[in-house]
C-alpha cells in the first residue's frame, strides 16, 4: 500500500488551498451518499478500509454500511472532495453516487409446461409432474430475494413439504423487525435481513408475489376474487427463500442497500439470487463497475458459484432499451401467456359485443341501460378536441358525462396520462364507467379501483364508434371480468419488455430468454386495501405484471436446475435455460411481439423459458471466471483492476491479454453469438460444448436458420458456416470445440443487422443459440 487517503487529501489540500475553503463551506447537508467499491473482499482491503475512515486531524467517516463477505467497500456521506480523494486510493476501483433504483413491476408454469407441445421437443424418459419443475421435498437449494421483503403469514410459504430446519451450512440469520418476529422464518423462509424500514416485513406486494412465484408452496384454489383460478405455485417449490429487503414500500432501492443485500446473500450461503431493479432513466454505456451496483453485486456472487437472475428493465420496446446487461447475469424479458382476462363491452338495441379486457368488478347493470358517450362529444367548451378525446383532467363537460359510460382514447400521446388519470377524469365528472381505446395498456391486465374500466383494441373500437355514430340513444354496459384461457397466440413479447442490444456492448445479445410476465396470479401482502374491491376482504392472491414478474420464474428454473444437476456451474445453468427456450407458440408458428411481429433475439433472447427442457440440457456451453475475467479484459480493464476485482484473478495472478479490444468477447464461451463484420470480411469465432447427458453416446448436426423481425432473405449479404457440422459426444464430460464463421459479401450494409440461430440436433436434443451479425465500416 503507498499513499493512504489521508495523506492523498493532504496533498490535495497543499496543492490547492482552495480545496479547504471549499469543503469548510460545504455543510453537511450538501454532503452525499457515496458508495465506494473496493473489489472481492479480503482482509487486507479491511485494514485499507480502516486507514480510510480514522483519518487523524480530518474529518473522521462515518461509514453508513461497510460490504465485507461478497465484496469489499463501503458507502458513506462524503463531500465531493472526499469522494475524489478516496477514488484515488489504490485499493479503489471506484466511488459512485448512492442512487435509487425502482422495481419493475398460476398459470405460468402449466402454460410453460404446454408449450413444450409446440416446440418439437421428444418427451423426456421418467415423468415428469406436469405444470412444475421436478424438486425434491428435500432441497436444500436457497433462493435470495433482493426486494420489497415478505409477508410471511401468506399460504405458499407454510413449510409443510420443506424441511422445517434451514439447510445444513446456511449462514443465515432471522433479523427481528417492526411486525416481523423472528417466529416469521421457518422451514421455507429461512433467513430474512432488512436494509430499510426497520422490517422484513412486505408492506407493497411486490416482494412476496416474486418470491411466491419462485419458491411458493402448492396452494389449491388459489385466485384473485375468482379470476386465474387455479393452484398457484412456484418453479422450484421446495426451495427455500432468504428475504433481503432492500426496497421500500414505494418500490425504490438505493444502490448501497442492494450492495447490503448483495454481500450478505454471498456470505449467507444462498445458491440464487433473484433482484428486479434498474435505474430510472434509459441505459447509458457505463463500465460495470464504476456505478452499476447490480452489476457489480452479482459479478461477485457468480464468482462464488450463485446463479444471479435480474429483470430487464419496463421500458420497452425502444431498441437498445435493455437493463442488467453485465454478461455474469441472466437478463429476463417479458413476455405473455395464454390467458387473458376479459371484460366486455355490451351495447343495447342488439349492437352486439365489444371485447374488452381488465380487470373489473363494476357495479353495474348487466344489462346494456346506460348512456354511452364519447370524450370528445362531452367535450368541455374550452377543451381542444383531442383533450376531450383522451379525457385528459379538466378536458370534460360534468352535463354530457353525468350518469353515462364515457369512451376515452390515448390520440395524444400525452406522458402525464394514463388509465388512472383518465379515469379520474371520467368519475370526477359523473360519469359511470370508462371504456378506453388502447392497444398497449389492454395487454396488461391489472385492478386499477371500483370505478368501472375496460380497455379495448383499436380494431375493436371499430365497433364502438360506428354504433355510436348511427345511434340515436346508445346504450352500453361493462360486464364483470372472466378467466378465458387458451389465448392464441401465446406467448408473445410484451410490449414493456426492454430490448437489445445492450448499450454497454453489442458483441452479446441481451436479454437472454424472455419469460411469463403479464397478469400473472401469486401471494400477496394481506392488508392491502389498493387491492380490494368494496365490500371484499383483502386478496391472500394478485394479479401483476413487468420483467421482475419474470425474473422469478427463471430464478425458480434456476433452482430446479441446480437440484436436478447439483454440479453445474453458474455458467451451465445459464446455457441450458438459453440453449432450450422455446422459440415456438401455441399455433406452432415463430414467437412474436405483442404487435404481432416475427420477434428476433433483441425482443427474445433466446426464446421463452423452458423448465422442464432446461432440466436435461444435453450439452452446454461452459465456462469459467477466467471467461468472466477475459471478459473484463477486453471490455477496457487493466490487469491490475481485474486483479482487484476478483478473487480468482489474484490467486492465479492472472494478467489480461496485450491484444484485448471489444471484438473479442464474440470469442467467449456465451451461448449466444454476436458479431460485427465489415463488407468482404471473414471472422470465426470457436465454441466449445460440453456433454452433460447421462445416458450414453449422442451425435448432433449443426443446422444455421436465418430469420427474426424483417430480415429473412438475407442470405444473399451474409453466409454463416459452422465447422464441423458433426459432432460426437461418447462420455459425459467430453468436450468438443467447433468453429462459427461468417462472411460477408461487398453488398452487406453496414447498419444492417442480421439474425439466426445455430442449432446442433440429435433425436433427443436440440442445443439452439441465437446469433446477430452487425453491420460495421471496419
Ligand atoms: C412472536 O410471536 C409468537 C407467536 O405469535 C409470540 O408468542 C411471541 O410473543 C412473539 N415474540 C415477540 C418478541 O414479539
Ligand atoms: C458459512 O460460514 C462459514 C464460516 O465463515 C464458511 O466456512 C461457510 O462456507 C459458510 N457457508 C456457506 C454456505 O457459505
Ligand atoms: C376550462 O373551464 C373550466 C370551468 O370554467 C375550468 O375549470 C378549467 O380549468 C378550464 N380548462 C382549461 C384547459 O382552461
Ligand atoms: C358516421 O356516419 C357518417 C354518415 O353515415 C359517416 O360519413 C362517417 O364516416 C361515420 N363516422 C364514423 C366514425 O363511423
Ligand atoms: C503468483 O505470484 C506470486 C508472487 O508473484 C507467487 O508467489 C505465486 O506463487 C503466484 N501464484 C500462482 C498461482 O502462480
Ligand atoms: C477453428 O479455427 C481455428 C483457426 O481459426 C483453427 O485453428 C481450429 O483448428 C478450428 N477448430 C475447429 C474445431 O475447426
Ligand atoms: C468486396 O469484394 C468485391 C469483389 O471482390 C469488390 O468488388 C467490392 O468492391 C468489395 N467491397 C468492399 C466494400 O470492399
Amino acid at each position: 500500500m503507498s499513499l493512504n487517503c489521508l495523506s492523498l487529501l493532504l496533498i490535495a489540500l497543499m496543492m490547492n488551498p482552495s480545496l479547504i475553503t471549499q469543503s469548510a463551506a460545504s455543510s453537511a447537508a450538501a454532503d452525499k451518499v457515496y458508495i465506494v467499491y473496493m473489489g472481492s473482499a479480503n482482509p487486507a482491503k479491511e485494514s485499507a478500509i480502516n486507514s480510510m475512515l480514522k483519518r487523524d486531524g480530518g474529518r473522521a467517516i462515518d461509514p453508513l454500511r461497510t460490504y465485507r463477505h461478497g465484496l469489499s467497500g463501503f458507502s458513506a456521506r462524503l463531500s465531493p472532495e472526499e469522494a475524489a480523494a478516496i477514488a484515488d486510493h489504490p485499493h479503489v476501483i471506484s466511488v459512485f453516487p448512492d442512487e435509487s433504483y425502482k422495481l419493475l413491476t398460476s398459470r405460468s408454469w402449466d402454460f410453460l409446461q404446454e408449450l413444450t407441445e409446440y416446440n418439437d421437443v421428444v418427451p423426456l424418459a421418467g415423468p415428469i409432474r406436469p405444470g412444475f419443475c421436478t424438486s425434491s421435498p428435500s432441497s436444500g437449494l436457497v433462493i435470495g430475494f433482493i426486494d420489497t421483503g415478505i409477508w410471511p403469514e401468506s399460504e405458499s410459504f407454510k413449510s409443510e413439504g420443506a424441511n422445517s430446519n434451514p439447510p445444513r451450512g446456511w449462514n443465515g440469520t432471522c433479523m427481528a423487525g417492526a411486525d416481523f418476529n423472528i417466529t416469521a422464518c421457518n422451514g421455507k423462509i429461512i433467513g430474512a435481513r432488512h436494509y430499510v424500514t426497520g422490517t422484513a416485513r412486505d408492506w407493497a406486494g411486490h416482494g412476496t408475489h416474486v418470491a411466491s412465484t419462485a419458491a411458493g408452496a402448492a396452494v389449491g384454489k388459489a385466485s384473485y376474487y375468482d379470476l386465474a383460478t387455479g393452484t398457484a405455485r412456484g418453479g422450484s417449490e421446495f426451495a427455500r427463500i432468504a428475504v433481503y429487503k432492500a426496497c421500500n414500500d414505494r418500490l425504490r432501492c438505493k444502490g448501497s442497500h442492494m450492495l447490503s443485500a448483495f454481500d450478505d446473500a454471498i456470505g449467507d450461503g444462498v445458491h440464487v439470487i433473484s433482484v428486479s431493479s434498474a435505474p430510472d432513466e434509459v441505459p447509458s454505456r457505463s463500465p460495470y463497475f464504476l456505478r452499476d451496483p447490480v452489476a457489480i453485486g452479482a459479478f461477485h456472487a457468480v464468482e462464488r458459484g450463485i446463479t444471479v437472475v435480474a429483470g430487464a428493465g419496463n421500458t420497452g420496446p425502444d431498441p437498445a432499451s435493455v437493463f442488467n446487461d453485465a454478461p455474469w447475469i441472466i437478463t429476463v424479458g417479458a413476455s405473455t401467456i395464454d390467458r387473458v382476462f376479459r371484460a366486455d363491452v355490451v351495447l343495447g338495441g342488439g349492437g352486439g359485443v365489444v371485447k374488452g379486457e381488465w380487470l373489473t368488478f363494476p357495479d353495474l347493470d348487466r344489462s346494456p341501460i346506460h348512456p354511452l358517450t364519447d370524450g370528445s362529444t362531452a367535450k368541455e367548451g374550452n377543451a381542444s378536441y383531442l383533450a376531450a378525446s383522451d379525457c385528459q383532467q379538466d378536458s370534460l363537460k360534468r352535463e354530457k358525462t353525468e350518469g353515462k359510460i364515457v369512451i376515452c382514447e390515448v390520440k395524444g400521446k400525452d406522458p402525464t396520462i394514463n388509465l388512472l388519470t383518465q379515469a379520474n377524469e371520467v368519475q370526477g365528472k359523473g360519469g359511470l364507467g370508462m371504456i378506453l381505446v388502447d392497444d398497449v395498456t389492454r395487454r396488461v391486465a391489472e385492478y386499477s379501483g371500483d370505478f368501472p374500466v375496460t380497455v379495448v383494441s383499436s380494431r375493436e373500437a371499430v365497433k364502438l364508434k360506428s354504433y355510436l355514430n348511427i345511434t340515436v340513444d346508445p346504450l352500453a354496459t361493462i360486464l364483470p371480468t372472466v378467466t378465458v384461457g387458451n389465448y392464441r397466440p401465446a406467448p408473445q413479447v410484451s410490449y414493456f419488455s426492454t430490448r437489445g442490444p445492450s448499450v454497454n456492448l453489442p458483441n452479446i445479445i441481451k436479454p437472454d430468454v424472455i419469460a411469463p410476465g403479464v397478469s400473472i396470479l401469486a401471494a400477496w401482502i394481506g392488508d392491502d386495501s389498493e387491492s380490494t374491491p368494496k365490500g371484499r376482504k383483502p386478496p391472500s392472491f394478485n394479479i401483476i405484471s413487468g420483467t421482475s414478474v419474470s425474473c422469478p420464474h427463471v430464478a425458480g428454473a434456476v433452482a430446479a436446475i441446480k437440484n436436478a444437476q447439483p454440479s453445474f456451474s453458474p455458467f451451465a445453468i445459464k446455457s441450458a435455460i438459453m440453449t432450450t427456450a422455446f422459440v415456438t407458440n401455441n399455433v406452432g408458428s415463430l414467437i412474436t411481439t405483442d404487435a404481432g411481429e416475427e420477434a428476433t433475439p433483441y425482443d427474445l433472447g433466446a426464446g421463452e423459458l423452458n423448465p422442464t427442457g432446461s432440466l436435461n440440457p444435453g450439452l452446454v456451453y461452459e465456462a469459467t471466471t477466467t471467461d468472466h475475467l477475459l471478459f473484463l479484459c477486453y471490455y477496457g480493464y487493466d490487469t491490475a483492476t481485474v486483479r482487484l476485482i476478483s478473487r480468482v484473478a489474484r490467486s492465479l495472478n492472472f494478467s489480461c491479454p496485450l491484444d484485448s479490444s471489444p471484438d473479442l468477447v464474440s470469442h467467449l464461451n456465451y451461448p449466444s453469438m454476436a458479431v460485427r463484420l465489415a463488407p468482404n470480411q471473414t471472422r470465426t469465432i470457436g465454441r466449445v460444448l460440453t456433454n452433460v447427458a447421462s445416458d450414453g453416446k449422442w451425435s448432433y448436426t449443426a443446422t444455421v436458420r436465418f430469420g427474426g423481425g424483417s430480415t429473412e432473405g438475407l442470405r444473399s449479404d451474409v453466409a454463416v458456416k459452422v465447422s464441423p457440422e458433426r459432432l460426437c459426444f461418447t462420455n459425459k464430460g467430453e468436450r468438443h470445440l467447433f468453429n462459427v464463421t461468417f462472411m460477408s459479401t461487398g453488398s452487406v450494409d453496414v447498419d444492417r443487422v442480421v439474425f439466426g440461430w445455430i442449432t446442433w440436433t440429435n433425436p433427443r436434443f436440440k442445443v439452439r443459440s441465437p446469433f446477430v451479425i452487425l453491420g460495421s465500416t471496419a
